[in-house]
């Protein structure tokens, strides 16, 4: 290994979860700078999406205002396998060569496997899931499905494509309250961070929840309201070699756990560990290891649970690129399972490293 690691840190992206991300990558930056042998290159992405280097603080990162710095140079990364380096297309500041991307951008644009696509065509050593697992994860229809056909606990649920759903709304609808039962959720099948995803109790509340969901994608998820505890592990590795966390448990302030229960003002707790019996966390386990393992998951990934009231264990959601500030529970499980946030990024870039070396892109 070098002496020195030029590690580039994407933040910010083209999604509505822009903000989180700065706020995750500025955690992450800050964290693996105490650790000398990291050289940090950090690249911002813009709401419209352009890359820009960003030679600042990540204080600036966190509140937004590092966009307002003056001069910041457009840089980029090409699918070129050939090259492995940061370039600057003004051409006044020469290429930067980067030996590990670190991507700390959620949801789509980032967490969805596109990007993920294209540092796979670069050849560069990239932490996390790869493209085809990431673009499952993020799409939750085809996750669902990839959880049937696994028998990985979900609860009931079906789809609606915006086409289908325009042609004949009426009937859709029929077809909606009698697979599924009220209260339900309506999820748009890519997004993130509760965005576009409202909790329903008629039919008349049903034809808006659509309507806002389909704003977000064409393809949208409905499935029955579990009515229990919200749980959550941490896997960190490989399906060979996985580590999973102690489970924890979220307790939302409000009907559900949506953006602003998530990331603004917010009484809503995290208990680490969560109470559980021996055999529900045996299951809960037994999914995660099953979920990271169907989805083809690397590196990371927080795998959500509910544990309904009657006992019963489902997989919600798996994320492959979950929020990463201090107070998030992914690193926070992790912590809680005696793996320190600095120790966990260095695996993170250890495992970029092995899965380039072992061929496995
Ligand atoms: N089927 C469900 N039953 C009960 N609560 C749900 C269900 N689906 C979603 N929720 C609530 O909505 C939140 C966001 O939904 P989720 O599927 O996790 O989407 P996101 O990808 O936006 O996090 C969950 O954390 C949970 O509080
Ligand atoms: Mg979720």
């Amino acid at each position: 290994m070098k002496e020195t690691l030029n590690i580039l840190v994407l933040f910010g992206g083209q999604s509505p979860e822009h903000e989180v991300s700065r706020k995750s990558a500025a955690f992450i930056a800050d964290t693996l700078s105490r650790n000398p042998v990291y050289n940090l290159i950090l690249v911002g992405i813009n709401k419209q999406g352009e890359w820009k280097y960003y030679p600042g603080d990540t204080e600036a990162m966190r509140d937004g205002s590092w966009e307002n710095e003056p001069g910041l140079e457009r840089a980029f990364l090409t699918a070129d396998a050939s090259e492995g380096a940061l370039y600057f297309p003004a051409g006044n500041k020469e290429a930067i060569s980067i030996d590990c991307v670190f991507p700390v951008l959620h949801g789509s644009n980032g967490e969805d496997g596109r990007l993920q696509g294209m540092l796979e065509m670069s050849g560069i050593p990239f932490v996390g899931c790869g493209m085809l697992s990431s673009a499952l994860a993020m799409d939750k229809s085809f996750a669902n499905k990839i959880m049937d056909f696994h028998e990985i606990p979900h609860t009931k649920w079906c789809s609606i494509d915006m086409s289908s759903y325009h042609n004949d709304e009426d009937s859709e609808l029929d077809r909606i309250c009698s697979e599924l039962d009220f209260p339900l959720f309506v999820k748009p099948a890519n997004a993130g961070s509760s965005i576009g995803i409202s909790k329903v109790e008629n039919r008349e509340e049903l034809a808006a929840a659509i309507k806002l969901a389909l704003k977000y994608d064409h393809t949208i998820v409905l499935e029955n309201a579990v009515k229990g505890r919200e749980l959550e592990v941490s896997a960190l590795g490989s399906a060979d070699d996985l580590i999973l966390s102690v489970v924890g448990e979220i307790v939302p302030d409000r009907v559900f756990y949506d953006y602003s229960a998530k990331y603004e003002n917010s009484e809503s707790k995290l208990m680490i560990p969560a109470e559980l019996t021996e055999s529900e966390l045996e299951e809960i386990n037994r999914y995660a290891g099953k979920i990271f393992t169907a989805l083809n998951c690397y590196g990371m990934a927080r795998i959500d649970f509910f544990l309904s009231d009657s006992g019963q264990v489902f997989v919600n959601e798996v994320n492959t690129i979950p929020g990463f500030v201090d107070i998030s529970m992914y690193p926070r499980l992790l912590a809680a399972s005696g793996i320190k946030a600095e120790e966990l990024l260095d695996r993170l870039v250890q495992l970029a490293f092995e899965r380039y070396l072992h061929g496995k892109l």
